[in-house]
């Protein structure tokens, strides 16, 4: 018999719409607000790491994120190539969710003029929508990527069933979802969404992977939340051992999942997207990583 290896592997490559990818992201949702001069400074960091995938919404500033992109792309057209762009719709505030036809490939085309860009590599249905039957949904997606403007299809925040639901009136298979996951909101370990995402190969991408900054700054939602102070204990444990950074170990949990989840990382600072590279030299066994889920559920395995 062979030897267990010591560490989880953590690989750095992926595929996603017939590109090579990173397994990190990069998400834009709290660009709207920052000054357009700086995301280049952001943007080249993110492919210095080679998080290659820009995850954006028509949501996110009311278009203002996909138009930030757009201008950065008509300044540097050679920057289009080098990035997988990633894009949602459905949202629209107050209703606040639209899944029909005539929107999602209005809301697609919108996203395309903002971003200056004729295809996108991915469209995803941002939030299920209950008053739009799938089969509706399912046909506006193919005729996106029939006609072109966009290379692949997924879904964010929609269950095991509601994706599964999806793909029965699709013509092409749905190529990502995303749910919000990190170490500590791990529902999607349990609801089937990884499980489905392995056996449909479909590329999982984890949104607010740090919860949206505390798994980084350490200052948990409420002090009195015990749990949440264990993980933080943990992670910096972990950290020490690897004389790394608590961030750079929740991204790792996240990269040793076998689902080839991606991470997509929201900061607006140039050097904390390359300190977030780290979490590929993290060496985490698997002892460690069931502790880091042990003290995000507050109590050991059954
Ligand atoms: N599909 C969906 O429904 C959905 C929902 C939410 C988000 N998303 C996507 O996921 C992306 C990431 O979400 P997120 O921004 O919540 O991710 P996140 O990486 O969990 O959180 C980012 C936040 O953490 C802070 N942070 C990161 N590192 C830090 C550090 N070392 N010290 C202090 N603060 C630190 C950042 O502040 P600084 O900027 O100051 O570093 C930022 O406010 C979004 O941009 C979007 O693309 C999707």
């Amino acid at each position: 018999m062979t030897d267990a290896p010591k560490h989880l592997v953590l690989s750095r490559h992926g595929t996603l719409a017939g590109r090579e990818v990173g397994r990190l992201a990069y998400g834009c949702w709290r660009l709207p607000g920052t000054p357009q001069e700086e995301l280049a400074g952001k943007i080249d960091a993110a492919l210095e790491v080679n998080a290659n995938i820009i995850d954006t919404a028509a949501v996110y500033g009311a278009g203002e994120a996909e138009r930030m992109l757009g201008v950065l792309i008509s300044e540097r057209p050679a920057l289009r190539d080098a990035i997988v762009i990633v894009t949602k719709g459905g949202i629209t505030p107050p209703v606040p969710y639209d899944s029909t036809k005539r929107h999602l490939i209005a809301s697609c085309e919108d996203s395309l003029r903002r971003l200056n860009c004729e295809q996108v590599e991915v469209f995803l249905i941002h939030r299920p929508d209950f008053l739009s039957a799938p089969a509706e949904a399912a046909e506006a997606l193919t005729e996106l990527v029939e006609s072109g403007k966009v290379r692949s299809v997924g879904v964010s925040n929609y269950t095991l069933e509601q994706t599964r639901a999806l793909q029965a009136f699709l013509d092409v298979p749905v190529a990502v979802t995303q749910p919000e996951f990190s170490a500590m909101h791990t529902v999607p370990l349990d609801d089937g969404t990884l499980d489905y995402a392995q056996s449909a190969s479909i590329l999982p991408m984890a949104w607010s992977p740090l919860a949206g900054g505390p798994l980084a700054t350490g200052r948990v939602p409420d002090r009195a939340d015990l749990r949440a102070a264990g993980l933080v204990a943990v992670l910096d444990r972990i950290a020490d051992d690897n004389g790394s950074t608590r961030e750079c170990v929740a991204l790792a949990w996240l990269l040793a999942h076998p689902a080839g989840v991606v991470p997509i990382i929201g900061t607006q600072s140039p050097e904390r997207i390359r300190v977030a590279a780290g979490a590929f030299d993290i060496k985490m066994s698997r002892r460690d990583w069931y502790e880091i889920l042990e003290a995000s559920r507050g109590a050991p395995m059954p």
